[in-house]
């Protein structure tokens, strides 16, 4: 299908925000227990939460968790009799290879099991556990009133009759399906028909005239039965791109049954769910937070969702809490980015809205400041409601630092600990952990069944990037403290990644969106802090001979960036550099422009700049507002 692209929710910062109004920063005390000696305040799990939740109580947790790590084949192993397997694991349940030094990086969960994963989260629920007439997806469009609904046997037949027009396709197992829809509920559909098939599927954001099809002429003679194409555990289930550190983005490979296993349970924990849930994960589905927790994990449990096409500031900024309200929303999960854009409007376009519903929040993407989970607490969640902060990424399928709601006691800005099976550990430089409080790189020490396989088409990059640094290691790429009570605070990218709004962007992939204009010869782009966004771009470019610096140029050049990247990417500052810091071997010195992008003039040792003058220059030809 291809309809008229609306922007997306995450996209909505790059747009440009609405007009500032007043501000509530003031912090709520709640179940507020602050610490002796300056220690962060922590907030206890409200105990009507505790008391149905499936994990109880922090001790529980940690009961559970021990055992995860300790002894991981027995504890998925108990989590994998949940599901359907037309074969079981015949061999051991896993296998890995953490340690570049020791051969080749790979990682094998329940090899030689047979599953489909469409079949799991949808004909299982359908026939055995009776779910059929349960609302799966609550649809509401970008304009209120544009609205439908769909179960899970009408979603069952819908995914049937699209795998039909699949493979009516000649599209057969091991194939690779791009997807370009929006958030709608055919999008959801084409994935599990792709996975019904054993086709890998593929979000993109661009439409390829002469080649993509449109979905009511393929649908309108497709019959509704459709037998699964019967899948290795080890079998890729999806490809998702994301931004590589050296610009050129790497297809994260997922398979069908770790990855089943993971979202599923992650799901039922992090949010703890029960069936009479009404989930709301506003995130896009072509993200791996919707593929996990719009699609995959919700769908495993037979929870009701709601699907959300549309903007939070449409057509006013309580158009979040009235969906919270209409469809009675239980558990609701979004970005610090779209918290901090609310927070701007003040309390009362939230409080308007009852919210009575709420009963666990959720925040994926980026670090979340104390002062955005304060307001998230105390105006949307009333000061009843936990707010789980889900540390992950698209890499880890799934949660991997996490509260648990009825378990773990928060503390604003942290994603306090390790998720089920998860067992990280902090590094300094020379790869040595770190015990007790400390700061340094953020690791794993072992696999979760959620983890990605490879880099498509590229095993080399894979093992480079994630398992070189540190022989025995998954390295995140993000940096990592540990207070003195073992809690876990991301402290943000240690690699050249930018996170705008909760995306990742790096910096030359807008380097070389920048020069691939005529007009520009060399480019360098940096983080700056932004209050909504968390970091934003700020691009110094250098021109060729002949060309000048203008607001035409500056706009031209915008207009690249978001062509060749997305809008998400759009710069804020665009600098002209007629010349960049650089090391005697000519190296962009990026530390040195950050701080003169914050106009912070110390710069630490500068002894290995080239010219020093160009320093001078670009301090006083600063940008000092947003373009
Ligand atoms: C960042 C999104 C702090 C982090 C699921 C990570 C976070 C990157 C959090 C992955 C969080 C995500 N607190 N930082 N709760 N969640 N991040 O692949 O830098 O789009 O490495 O996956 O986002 O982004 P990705």
């Amino acid at each position: 299908m291809r309809p008229q692209r609306r922007p997306r929710f995450q996209e909505l910062d790059a747009m440009g925000l609405p007009e500032e109004r007043g501000r509530s920063g003031s912090e709520s005390r709640g179940q507020e227990e602050a610490g002796a000696g300056g220690r962060a305040r922590s907030w206890s799990p409200p105990p009507e939460v505790s008391r149905s939740a499936h994990v109880p109580s922090l001790q529980r947790y940690r009961e559970l968790h021990r055992r995860s790590v300790e002894e991981p084949r027995e504890f998925w192993g108990d989590i994998a009799k949940e599901f359907y397997w037309k074969t079981l694991c015949p061999g051991p349940f896993l296998q890995y290879n953490f340690d570049v030094t020791k051969g080749k990086i790979f990682i094998e969960w329940m090899k030689g099991a047979i599953t489909n994963i469409c079949y799991n989260v949808l004909d299982r629920n359908v026939h055995e556990k009776k779910l059929g007439d349960k609302v799966a997806f609550y649809w509401e469009g970008n304009e209120p009133g544009e609205t439908t609904q769909i179960t899970y046997h009408e979603l069952l037949v819908q995914v049937c009759q699209f795998s039909n027009v699949l493979r009516k396709q000649g599209i057969q197992k091991g194939d690779r399906v791009a997807i370009y829809m929006p958030m709608i509920p055919e999008l959801v559909v084409a994935m599990l028909a792709c996975a019904r098939i054993g086709a890998l599927h593929s979000i993109v954001i661009s439409w390829n005239q002469g080649i993509d099809l449109w979905w009511h002429e393929l649908m309108q003679e497709a019959g509704d039965e459709c037998e699964p194409e019967w899948c290795d555990a080890e079998d890729p289930l999806f490809i998702l791109y994301t931004s590589g550190s050296t610009g050129k983005p790497k297809g994260v490979v997922h398979t069908v049954g770790g990855y089943m296993l993971y979202v599923a349970t992650t799901f039922k924990y992090v949010f703890d769910f029960h069936a009479a849930d009404v989930f709301w994960c506003t995130a896009d589905i072509g993200w791996i937070t919707g593929h996990s927790y719009v699609t995959y994990g919700p769908l495993a449990n037979g929870a009701t969702s709601v699907l959300f096409e549309g903007i939070p500031t449409y057509p006013d900024v309580s158009r979040l809490w009235s969906i919270v309200d209409k469809y009675k929303v239980t558990k609701f999960y979004t970005a610090p980015t779209a918290i901090r854009l609310l927070m701007k409007f003040g309390d009362e376009p939230v409080t308007k809205h009852s919210r009575a519903s709420l009963q666990v929040l959720g925040t994926v993407g980026e670090p979340i400041n104390p002062e955005a989970w304060l307001w998230y607490h105390r105006v949307v969640g009333a000061q009843r409601c936990p707010i789980v902060d889900t540390f992950w990424q698209t890499e880890t399928g799934g949660h991997m630092l996490t509260p648990l709601p009825g378990a773990t006691p928060m503390k604003p800005g942290s994603a306090t600990f390790p998720f089920f099976g998860v067992a990280p550990a902090i590094l300094n430089e020379s790869g040595e952990e770190l015990e007790g409080e400390a700061e340094g790189y953020l690791v794993f020490k072992q696999p979760w069944p959620g983890i990605m396989r490879t880099v498509y088409g590229n095993h080399e990059r894979f093992e480079t990037t994630y398992f070189k640094k540190f022989p025995g290691y998954y390295v995140t790429g993000d940096g990592c403290r540990r207070d003195q009570d073992g809690y876990y605070w991301i402290t943000g990218r240690i690699d050249d990644m930018l996170n705008v709004s909760g995306h990742l962007l790096s910096t030359a992939e807008v380097e070389s969106a920048l020069v691939e204009h005529e007009a520009v010869a060399e480019a360098a782009v940096v983080g700056h802090p932004h209050p909504v966004k968390g970091e934003c771009l700020y691009c110094f470019v250098t021109l060729c001979d002949g060309h000048n610096f203008s607001p035409k140029l500056t706009e031209e050049l915008k207009k690249q960036i978001r062509e060749k990247i997305g809008p998400i990417a759009t710069p804020d500052y665009i600098q002209n550099a007629p010349g960049l810091p650089k090391t005697r071997s000519g190296k962009i010195m990026r530390r040195v422009l950050r701080k003169i992008a914050q106009n912070d003039h110390d710069l630490g040792d500068t002894s290995t700049v080239a010219d020093p003058s160009v320093i001078s220059h670009l301090f006083s030809h600063r940008c000092l507002t947003i373009q």
